[in-house]
C-alpha cells in the first residue's frame, strides 16, 4: 500500500455488512493522513480502537481522532444525535484524548440532526414491522434521514441560530407529536428541547463548520485525506440487502453525497473484509453458520455488537458477496482482519457460488437471497498462532494460500492484513 497522491482521497469502506474492524485499519492508516472524515451514518457505527492498552468505541468521531496531526470532519452526510456528540466528546476528553474543537474536530453545519422523537420513531416502527422487523440500532438513523429526504428536519447549522432552530422545531413537532400521540407516547415540548440543542450548539462552537469547503480546500492543497464509511457496501440503502440496511448511501458513491468532494476525487477505495463474515440484526446472510462452527467463531472472534452488544452472526467468508461489493463500490484494494481468529478451523469454507432453485449462480441477487445454498471450497487450516507475526512470507503456508486464494476469487489485491486488536498487529504487502 502506498501514501496517497495528492489531490486525490481514499475512501475506507466495510465490504459485507460492517463489523469489519475499520476504526483500527483507518487508524493505522491515518499515521500518514492530514484528514479523516466521515460521510454517512452516524452513531449506529461503532469503531473500536485500543488506545494505550485501552479499548475505546467511537460512535460518532472520526477514528483520526487519537493521531494528533490529523484533522476529523463529520461530513454533512453524517446524521448527528447532538445529545449523543456531546457524550462522545465528554468520554474522550475524560479518557485523555486531545480534542480540539475547530482545530482537530470539525462538524458539518449541513448535517441532519437526529432528535429524541427520531429515537421514539425508530423503536416504534420496528414495533409495527413485528416478525419482519429490520434489527435497527434503535438510534433514530432511519426516521432522521427520511425527515432529511421530507426536508422537514433540522441541521447542525441550526443550533447556533436561535429564531431558525425555534421555527424548525415548531414545524417539525407539529408533524411529529400527533403520530407521537398516536402510538401512545408522551408529545414533545419544543421549549426545554430547544433550550438543550442551544446549550449543545453553544458548546460546540468553532468545530460547527463549511466542511465541504474546508475537503475541496484540503485537497486542493495536496493534503492527505481518508473518507471513513460506517456499516459497510451490503448495507448501503439502494445497493445493500434492502429492506435489511441502513438508511445512508454506506458505499463509496455516498462520499460525494455526504462530504461535497466530487466523485472524481476518490482514485483509492479500500475495502476491508474480515477474513469470515458477520452481521448483526435481521437479513438475510447465505453463508452463515447456525451451528456449533458459527459459535466457536463468534466466541473466538469475540463477535459482538460495539453499538449494541448484540451477538454477530457468524458465517464462512462470502466470495459471491464480496466480489459484489468490489464492483459496486469500485474497491481498489483490500484489508482482511481477523486472519489470527481462523487459528484451528480446519478446513476453512469460502462461499464461491450459490445455489437457487437448482441453478448456480455467481452474481449476487437482489432478491430471494433467503432461498440461495452457497456452494464451498474448502481450504486447509492453520493451527499457529498468528498475532506476533508481521511478515507475509512468516504466516503459515496453508494462511498464505488463504489469502492468495481471496485474491483471486475478489479480483483485488490483498494489501495489508490485521491479525489482532492492536495498531502493531498488521502485515503489509
Ligand atoms: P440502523 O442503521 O440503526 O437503522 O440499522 C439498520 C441495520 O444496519 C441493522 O441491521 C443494524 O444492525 C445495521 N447496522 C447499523 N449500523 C451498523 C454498524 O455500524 N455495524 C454493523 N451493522 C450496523
Amino acid at each position: 500500500m502506498t501514501r496517497n497522491p495528492s489531490k486525490s482521497a481514499a475512501c475506507v469502506l466495510g465490504v459485507l455488512w460492517g463489523d469489519e474492524g475499520k476504526g483500527k485499519i483507518i487508524d493505522v492508516l491515518a499515521q500518514d493522513a492530514d484528514v479523516v472524515a466521515r460521510y454517512g451514518g452516524g452513531h449506529n457505527a461503532g469503531h473500536t480502537l485500543v488506545w494505550r492498552g485501552e479499548r475505546l468505541v467511537l460512535h460518532l468521531i472520526p477514528s483520526g481522532i487519537l493521531r494528533p496531526q490529523v484533522l476529523n470532519v463529520i461530513g454533512n452526510g453524517v446524521v448527528v444525535d447532538p445529545f449523543h456528540l456531546r457524550n462522545e466528546l465528554e468520554g474522550l476528553v475524560a479518557k485523555g484524548v486531545e480534542v480540539r474543537l475547530g482545530t482537530n474536530l470539525l462538524v458539518s453545519e449541513r448535517a441532519p440532526l437526529i432528535l429524541p422523537l427520531h429515537r421514539a420513531l425508530d423503536q416504534v416502527a420496528e414495533h409495527v414491522r413485528g416478525a419482519g422487523r429490520i434489527g435497527t440500532t434503535g438510534r433514530g438513523i432511519g426516521p432522521a434521514y427520511a425527515d432529511r429526504a421530507n426536508r422537514s428536519g433540522l441541521r447542525v447549522g441550526d443550533l447556533i441560530r436561535p429564531q431558525r432552530l425555534a421555527a424548525g422545531l415548531e414545524h417539525l413537532l407539529a408533524e411529529k407529536n400527533p403520530v407521537l400521540k398516536a402510538f401512545g407516547l408522551p408529545p414533545i415540548e419544543a421549549g426545554p428541547l430547544a433550550e438543550d440543542l442551544l446549550r449543545i450548539g453553544e458548546g460546540l462552537g468553532a468545530a460547527v463548520a463549511d466542511t465541504g469547503a474546508v475537503l475541496r480546500r484540503a485537497l486542493r492543497d495536496g493534503r492527505r485525506v481518508y473518507f471513513e464509511g460506517a456499516q459497510g457496501v451490503l448495507l448501503d440503502v439502494d445497493h445493500g440487502t434492502y429492506p435489511f440496511v441502513t438508511s445512508s448511501s454506506a458505499s463509496s458513491g455516498g462520499v460525494a453525497i455526504g462530504s461535497g468532494v466530487p466523485p472524481a476525487a476518490i482514485q483509492r477505495v479500500v475495502g476491508v473484509v474480515k477474513a469470515y463474515a458477520t452481521r448483526v440484526g435481521e437479513g438475510p446472510f447465505p453463508s452463515e453458520l447456525a451451528d456449533a462452527t458459527g459459535e466457536r467463531l463468534r466466541v473466538a472472534g469475540r463477535e459482538y455488537g460495539s453499538t449494541t452488544g448484540r451477538p454477530r452472526r457468524c458465517g464462512w467468508f462470502d466470495a459471491v458477496a464480496c466480489r459484489y461489493s468490489v464492483d459496486v463500490a469500485g474497491i481498489t484494494e483490500l484489508v482482511v482482519t481477523n486472519l489470527d481468529v481462523l487459528r484451528g478451523f480446519d478446513p476453512i469454507r469460502v462461499a464461491v457460488a450459490y445455489q437457487v432453485a437448482g441453478r448456480r449462480v455467481t452474481e449476487f441477487p437482489a432478491f430471494d437471497l433467503d432461498e440461495v445454498r452457497p456452494e464451498y471450497q474448502d481450504l486447509p487450516g492453520f493451527q499457529e498462532d498468528i498475532t506476533g507475526v508481521r511478515r507475509f512470507a512468516d504466516l503459515p503456508a496453508a494462511a498464505q494460500r488463504y489469502i492468495e486464494t481471496l485474491e483471486g476469487l475478489a479480483g483485488v489485491r490483498v494489501g495489508l492484513i490485521s491479525v489482532g486488536p492492536a495498531r502493531e498487529q498488521v502485515i503489509w504487502r
